[in-house]
């Protein structure tokens, strides 16, 4: 099982799983899931290991080191502790 932690709350999902959905559950917004809108963007905390490489779409949005696109990656395994 990995987690997913916020300020104040955690929940797990399984290994290997895309995380928009956790996200959106911890409040995370999300909008067009197709990594063009940009609003589900989070700060990953700690943990930015555990996650899939970035994606095309995630490149093109010119995020800082510690950003990810919410609908974009997949937990590999291990927790992460978001920030939004
Ligand atoms: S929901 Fe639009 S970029 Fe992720």
């Amino acid at each position: 099982m990995a987690k997913i932690k916020t300020e104040d709350k955690e929940l797990e999902l399984e290994d290997g799983v895309p995380i928009a959905d956790t996200c959106e559950q911890l409040g995370v917004p999300l909008s067009c899931r197709e990594g063009v809108c940009g609003v589900c963007r989070i700060e990953v905390l700690e943990g930015m290991e555990n996650l899939s490489p970035k994606t095309e779409k995630e490149e093109e949005m010119g995020l800082g080191d510690n950003e990810r696109l919410a609908c974009q990656c997949k937990i590999n395994s291990g927790e992460i502790k978001i920030k939004f």
